[in-house]
């Protein structure tokens, strides 16, 4: 076999001129929009590079501007772990907002006014891409904040990233920014796509999304994506100097060759912010992509840092967001929607229309309440709103535009699924179907509850099989699925042979379980994973749960009367006992615990929110002190609050807590109580 050719000195060099000159024209063009060179000249140096990497294969690096056509697909993506998780934003409708987070922050920060970076919100995907020794190494889209999908391959594809960086670069950089494809080449491309007759994309940023997670990056590396980069994720600055302000770190990436929106300002205060976004808002239809709003971004880092988060988003930062997209269109019918705990919610059909990038043809409309409140009636031209990713949603009603003839809308007396009464209980605003499982769209339900993920887990066992299986009436009850086997499956439209015997080992595996799992599957009202856990530990085994009254199930951390009462009423039913039965009797079983209960402190089920800075306690102390009495620390203020525990320099939960009408105590207040004096 030949030997490997070694790389003549003057032939590497020649490479690493080309790269850097196809470096350099790329960047003109695709992030200065300004060629320097024809395309024949720049298609020429391309050829030339490509011929030098085919002849010595060693030259051919990932960071070379050839590399940018793709690779062969990937069977699905790695996950990526965040080095420091991806967080979001809150957001600002209204001036108002905008201005209560001005003085929030004026307040912590003891300062007169404050500067902002501010610049557009970006309507794309937000991705972290991270550069080690001045090499891309990894993109990773935003996923759930703390890991995303490895789509290095498809990232390596956009012209405008840098695939190395030049200059002064620190050892490791996590730079953060959105992909998404401008106007202009979503209009070309959909054009190209009708021609081909080839799906046509309905927005930009779906057509962003849609490219940047094909398998095959052949495919992603022809599609028209940018990159714009607005932050920084973990960084290790070895020798360089950290910027100290935002607008300097923009300054600073962009010298590294990352494309940052151009419009960007540094602003003073509540004036200045809200200027910006008058101002853009009035830019926003003649800008080369989508933008939903404006992002503020307190400018100094080290008063960045003394504001720091409020669990998932920054207190130094706003999205201030556009209005939602309204127009107008018409309501064909209002059409009544079963779920899977029966609730029954009134749906608009719409006559077609295009807003906030979407064709919108359905709206909801909640409950009858809703739809009398807003009287909307069937042959109604109404204002229908989208915003991002939301259900669209029927603003009001153009009156002066009502038709002599209209039609009212009534609650069907009886489920339109399964024939049974429909109740409304006096303090309730949803209507709901009394069938129960009767209800083909509650045992539907129940079943894919059962089946789920986080339940018995029977892979193979989803919606469109479920669907078949209820309304062919071969599974009517969670049990009757441990009855089903490759034949009957087999039997099925759409359904292999193969397919077949993967559902049937996936319901056999599905026997061995946990108590919490099995509790959780049930699918009893108001018993989510959590509570399911806490009921498996605290009875460890079935039976004791069956047959517990309302002492023994309030004992319980965290269950309430609500959830004891919904426990209780679910096992009374001989119906949900002859199941539990039925589904032992086929083999279903877990691991038998012995009970684990809680020693039922003073403070049981009561649940403690703490914030601010307690004069003698610490955060430890006084959760301890909590917990050793049975109850419970909550990281944010919400209904169930019991109490808030406040001491100097509290957060925004205090507001939450006024809001909510949850008593707030001082230091001195929480330790009478936990003393019993109160
Ligand atoms: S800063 C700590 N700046 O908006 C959060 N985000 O809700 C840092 N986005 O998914 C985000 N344009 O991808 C920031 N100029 C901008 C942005 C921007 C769009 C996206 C971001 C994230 C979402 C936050």
């Amino acid at each position: 076999m030949p030997a490997r050719a070694a790389v003549p000195p003057k032939i590497a060099e020649r490479a690493a001129t080309l790269r850097a000159a196809i470096d350099a024209h790329n960047y003109a063009y695709y992030v200065l929009d300004a060629p320097t060179v024809s395309d024949a000249e720049y298609d020429r140096l391309f050829r030339e590079l490509q011929s030098l990497e085919s002849e010595y294969p060693a030259l051919a690096t990932p960071d070379s501007p050839t590399q940018r056509v793709g690779a062969e697909p990937a069977g699905e993506f790695s996950t990526v772990t965040h080095r420091l998780p991806m967080l979001s934003l809150n957001n600002a409708f209204s001036d108002g907002e905008v201005e209560a987070f001005d003085r929030r922050a004026r307040e912590a920060l003891g300062v007169e006014r404050i500067e902002y970076a501010a610049e557009p919100k970006f309507d794309g995907l937000a991705i972290s891409l991270s550069y080690e020794d001045g090499r891309f190494a990894v993109g990773a889209t935003r996923g759930d904040g703390y890991s995303g999908e490895n789509v290095s391959a498809n990232l390596r594809t956009v012209r405008s990233l840098p695939l190395k960086l030049g200059g002064d670069f620190p050892p490791y950089l996590e730079v953060r920014g959105e992909v998404l494809m401008l106007r202009r080449d979503f209009a070309a491309m959909n054009v190209a796509q009708t021609a081909a007759g080839e799906k046509v994309f309905v927005n930009p940023r779906n057509a962003a999304a849609g490219s940047l997670r094909q398998l095959d990056s052949r495919v992603t590396a022809k599609r028209p994506l940018v990159f714009f980069a607005y932050g920084v994720g973990a960084v290790e600055w070895g020798r360089i100097e950290p910027p100290r302000t935002h607008d300097a770190l923009m300054k600073w990436l962009s010298a590294l060759r990352f494309p940052v929106a151009w419009d960007r300002a540094v602003v003073q205060g509540l004036d200045g912010m809200l200027d910006y976004y008058r101002r853009i808002g009035e830019q926003r239809a003649g800008m080369p992509f989508e933008i939903d709003g404006v992002v503020y971004k307190v400018n100094d880092f080290q008063q960045q840092l003394r504001l720091g988060f409020v669990s998932r988003a920054p207190r130094f930062a706003l999205a201030h967001k556009f209005p939602a997209e309204e127009v107008p269109t018409e309501v064909l019918d209002i059409e009544v929607q079963v779920g899977r705990t029966g609730a029954l919610t009134p749906v608009a059909r719409l006559k077609p229309v295009f807003v906030g990038g979407v064709t919108v043809t359905n709206a909801t409309l909640h409950n009858e309440d809703e739809i009398r409140r807003k009287d909307v009636r069937i042959g109604d031209t109404v204002i229908v709103r989208r915003a991002g990713d939301v259900i669209p949603e029927i603003v009001r009603v153009l009156k002066e535009q009502r038709p002599a003839r209209t039609r009212q809308f009534a609650m069907p007396s009886r489920c339109p699924e399964c024939g049974s009464a429909v109740v409304r209980l006096p303090d309730e605003a949803i209507a709901r179907c009394s069938g129960g499982l009767v209800c083909p769209a509650q045992r539907k339900g129940a079943l894919l509850h059962f089946a789920g993920r986080r339940a018995m887990d029977i892979e193979g066992l989803g919606d469109k099989l479920v669907d078949q299986l209820v309304d062919a009436d071969i599974v009517r009850t969670p049990a009757d699925v441990y009855k089903l086997g490759v034949a009957a499956l087999a039997a099925l439209e759409r359904m292999a042979d193969k397919s077949a015997a993967n559902v049937v080992s996936a319901i056999d595996k599905s026997r061995n379980t946990t108590l919490a799992r099995f509790i959780y599957g049930l699918g009893i009202r108001h018993v989510g994973e959590t509570t399911a856990k806490d009921l498996a530990r605290h009875f460890g085994n079935l039976d004791a749960l069956e047959s517990a009254d309302d002492t023994a199930l309030l004992e319980v951390h965290d269950v309430g009367p609500v959830l004891a009462q919904s426990i209780r009423q679910f096992f009374a039913e001989a119906h949900n006992r002859e199941v539990i039965a039925q589904l032992r009797a086929a083999g279903v079983h877990w691991p038998e615990t012995s009970p684990q209960r809680a020693p039922a402190g003073k403070l049981a089920g009561q649940v403690f929110v703490l914030t601010g800075t307690l004069p003698s306690l610490s955060r430890d102390e006084a959760k301890a002190l909590i917990e050793a009495q049975g109850g419970k620390v909550a990281g944010s203020v919400s209904k169930k609050t019991s109490y808030v525990v406040a001491g100097a320099e509290p957060g925004s939960k205090l507001d939450r807590a006024a809001e909510l009408d949850v008593p707030v105590l001082d230091e001195r207040q929480f330790k009478e109580l936990i003393e019993g004096k109160r």
